[in-house]
């Protein structure tokens, strides 16, 4: 995504004056680590199951308006594949807003080039997973899988797994 588009976005979400200058905390309240556990890694899992499972035989929850477990929710089954594609390149844009943090209290490093880059990467990988939900084909779905798992590991590799190595000092995000 350009910066205009960015701008534009960050300026439609959230009114002009913020986005001349990071979002406050209330704006973006999760550290970056809170976010993936709360959105990417709930909504990753929904599409990753369906390497084990076909989800249209996932069956419903004895309450699916209270289900856990998205696939045997009231929205269940390959909507749930559908729509929780759709949350992951959603999140895609919060991985934009400027002011967030990481766990370890450094900023999330947007104005790294790379970083945008990975962030598409994932976004095109959610889009990836609606189009292979909608055909309600299972192997396109593990297909997808894949696009998403490497989209996945390679912001890891750079910007989480840093921490594990030497040169972390370095690092923005760790
Ligand atoms: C654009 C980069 C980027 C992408 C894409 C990305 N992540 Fe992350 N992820 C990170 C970074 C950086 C951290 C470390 C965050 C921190 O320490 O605050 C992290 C941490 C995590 C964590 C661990 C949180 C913890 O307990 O420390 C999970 C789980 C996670 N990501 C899941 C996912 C999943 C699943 C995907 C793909 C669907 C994904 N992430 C895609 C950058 C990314």
């Amino acid at each position: 995504m350009s910066k205009a588009v960015l701008a534009l976005l960050v300026t439609s979400l959230m009114g002009p004056a913020l986005a001349q200058s990071p979002a406050p905390a209330s704006v973006v309240p999760a550290n970056l680590a809170q976010l993936m556990r709360g959105t990417l890694y709930p909504a990753s899992n929904v599409v990753f199951a369906a390497q084990d499972q076909n989800p249209a035989d996932v069956p419903r929850a004895k309450d699916p308006n209270m289900a856990t477990d998205l696939l045997a929710s009231s929205y269940g089954k390959w909507d749930a594949v559908e729509n929780s594609a759709l949350a992951i390149a959603e999140v895609a844009n919060l991985l934009m807003v400027p002011g967030r943090k990481c766990a370890n209290g450094l900023d999330v490093p947007l104005t790294n080039p790379d970083w945008a880059k990975f962030v598409q990467e994932l976004r095109d990988a959610g889009m990836t997973a609606y189009a292979a939900a909608k055909t309600r084909n299972q192997d396109k779905v593990i297909e997808a899988t894949d696009v998403m798992t490497t989209a996945c590991k390679n912001c890891h590799d750079k910007y989480r797994d840093r921490v594990k190595r030497a040169d972390r000092a370095k690092q923005k995000c760790e």
